[in-house]
């Protein structure tokens, strides 16, 4: 035998050697929930180890993970239901949790990167990424509450703007929407091709945030399409998009290649609650090895092409060496 590929892996220093993938800190955003009050920390139930955090608290988690090296966060409000409207009109109201969060982050961490998501799910009576009609989801109209929770956005000091509601021309609207009021600086990272997926369910528990009827099958994709991402993500990239994004990322491995090779932006993937919760549901009952399921999930990602991973375990693998 003149090749023989076991020698390359007969010892961990060679092993190291060889290695093809990495993932670093650097490449890590940390999702983070936040609730109205003060000193509130509330475990999300299907997310065990992730919390909902009172702005003070939210400080404190933030502060904890620089001190880790991860400096990137993608922040998600709880909004009590009372303050939901047809219009999501408290996604853009001044002294909203979510824009005093921004600004509070922003204001002790200026040096952090804070990617702050634009929908209306959370604000939204009826759950919905857009505004409802007679049961249908208005695109055009929506872009201009899209435009307006964009702006009060990075008013607040966003440094990368996130939409993930999948209406037509949105990003196009937004680059607009922000370029137009002086904010040429601020990044737009896209859920270009966003799927409509079953791994969403705990991160709606986390915002209380589940579509009051219906599905989101008009806007997000069909999971079993392939090809639709390239449009989206083309279309994404012809509107300014800085990023783009596939979400979810384990079960869409294959989009996240195809994207990668079809583009020279950066790509980011979105390893979803669902995701999160069947390994950590896994790890409770002793089915998996912690460590090892995690970190091969996460390189995975990174090995199918996604530069940076949104993901839940972001901080529990720095807290541990585990990368
Ligand atoms: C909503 C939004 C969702 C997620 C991020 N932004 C859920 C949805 O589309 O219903 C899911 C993230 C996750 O599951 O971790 N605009």
């Amino acid at each position: 035998m003149l090749q023989r590929p076991r020698r390359n892996r007969k010892s961990e220093v060679i092993r190291q050697m060889v290695q093809e993938t990495h993932v670093s800190a650097a490449n890590l955003i940390f999702p983070l929930f936040i609730v109205e009050g003060e000193n509130q920390k509330s475990e999300v139930a299907s997310m065990p180890g992730i919390y909902r955090y009172s702005i003070d608290n939210l400080l404190r988690e933030v502060e904890s993970c620089m001190s880790l090296g991860l400096k990137a966060f993608d922040l998600f409000p709880n909004i009590s239901e009372e303050l939901k409207d047809k219009y999501a009109t408290e996604s853009h109201r001044e002294e909203g949790l979510y824009l005093r969060a921004i600004r509070e982050v922003k204001k002790h961490f200026p040096e952090a990167c804070v990617i702050t998501d634009v929908a209306m799910d959370p604000y939204s009576s009826d759950g919905h990424d857009g505004i409802v009609e007679n049961g249908h989801i208005l695109n055009d109209e929506t872009l201009d509450i899209l435009g307006k929770m964009s702006l009060a956005q990075a008013q607040a000091g966003a440094d990368i703007i996130a939409p993930s509601d999948m209406m037509d021309g949105r990003v196009g609207y937004i680059r607009n929407v922000l370029d137009n009021n002086g904010f040429t600086n601020v990044s737009i990272m896209s859920y270009s091709a966003k799927y409509a997926s079953a791994f969403y369910g705990p991160f709606r528990d986390a915002l209380n945030s589940a579509p009051k009827f219906g599905d989101k099958k008009t806007y997000q994709m069909n999971p079993a399409n392939q090809r639709e991402a390239l449009i989206e993500s083309r279309l994404d990239e012809a509107e300014g998009a800085d990023f783009l994004m596939v979400k979810p990322a384990l079960a869409y491995l294959d989009v996240i290649k195809l994207i990668k090779d079809d583009t020279e932006l950066p790509v980011a993937a979105y390893n979803v609650s669902g995701e999160y919760a069947m390994l950590k549901a896994a790890v409770q009952k002793g089915w998996l090895n912690e460590q090892r399921a995690v970190t091969e999930v996460l390189t995975s990602i990174r090995r199918a092409g996604a530069t940076a991973i949104l993901t839940y375990h972001a901080k529990e693998v720095l807290e541990n060496k585990w990368i």
